[in-house]
């Protein structure tokens, strides 16, 4: 093993691998290997690009807290994450697709009884939201555990709400008998990804846009059954095609219905205009992977 070039220093690397290596890793790391050189001979990488492509990874390393995860941020811009879910979950044509988690779902949520409402009373439209969850035999699931979380009308998180405390927009339900769960909140607005570490470096040097399209998460747990992480955009939003993570899907199109003041079959519940979105998510079951 001397005297490697860029064309032999592959295959030297390779078969440094030991026999007694599990298989797998064996199969990732050779794949990997032969990507990054190729990457590299491909775009004949510089010494400075190579050295500021260390750099930028450093920096994205820390960034990251328990709070904050800028490498999966970068998976997504990247079309990694949706790349990962697509080759492992193909479901069947009617089930629920997933779309990506994001950094916004919080273990620490409350739980709610159907049909609260979730806003903590910050401004908006209301939404009213009404799901069913049934298997591929459109059975209801009941006592599924539902988590719910979503932007205020400004597009912000709870989180990033000014004197916002309490956790609000978000919070978990359990289906009942039919399958069924509700809850009133405030109608999401579309928002930036997070802009101001290496992801968001990354977006203006490329001239990418930073703007998702608005949407409603859902995660979507019941036992037997394949975990759905997924959400539901509305079919009139302006950066339906041009999410900058990849996530949106036709499936996940949805009509968020526009009621005026005492119209609608919730006029009952607000005294002006509202938004009613009915959605049924439809579970395959676990295929044991
Ligand atoms: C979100 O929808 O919350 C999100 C997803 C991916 C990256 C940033 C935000
Ligand atoms: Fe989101």
């Amino acid at each position: 093993m001397r005297d490697l070039n860029a064309e032999t220093i592959t295959q030297a690397v390779v078969s440094t691998l030991g026999d007694s290596v599990d298989p797998r890793l064996a199969e990732v790391i050779e794949a990997l290997v032969r990507h990054a050189h190729a990457f590299v001979r491909e775009v004949g990488l510089t010494e400075r690009e190579w050295a500021e492509g260390i750099q930028f990874l450093t920096r994205t390393g820390a960034l990251c807290t328990p709070t904050r995860q800028e490498f999966i941020l970068l998976s997504d811009v990247l079309g990694v994450t949706m790349l990962v879910d697509a080759v492992n979950n193909q479901r069947g044509a009617t089930a629920t697709e997933n779309s990506v988690l994001g950094p916004f779902f919080r273990e620490d949520r409350p739980q709610h009884a159907d049909g609260a409402d979730i806003s903590d009373e910050l401004p908006g439209i209301p939404l009213i939201f009404e799901g069913r969850v049934v298997d591929h035999e459109g059975e209801p699931v009941a006592g599924t555990l539902v988590d719910v979380w979503h932007s205020d009308a400004e597009g912000h998180y709870d989180v990033d709400v000014p004197g916002q405390a309490d956790p609000a927009m978000r919070g978990s339900f359990r289906t009942d008998e039919q399958g069924s769960f509700s809850f009133r909140s405030i109608r999401p607005a579309s928002y930036p990804i997070p802009g101001d570490g290496t992801v968001g470096e990354l977006m203006r040097a490329t001239a990418r846009s930073l703007m998702r399209p608005a949407h409603v998460h859902f995660l979507i747990d019941a036992p037997g059954f394949e975990r759905v992480t997924t959400m539901l955009f509305p079919s009139d939003d302006l950066y339906l095609d041009a999410d900058p993570v990849f996530g949106v899907k036709q499936s996940l199109v949805a009509a968020y219905d526009e009621y005026a003041a005492g119209t609608g079959p919730h006029s009952e519940l607000t005294d002006g205009p509202y938004t009613l979105l009915r959605h049924t998510f439809v579970l395959e079951p676990t295929t044991g992977r």
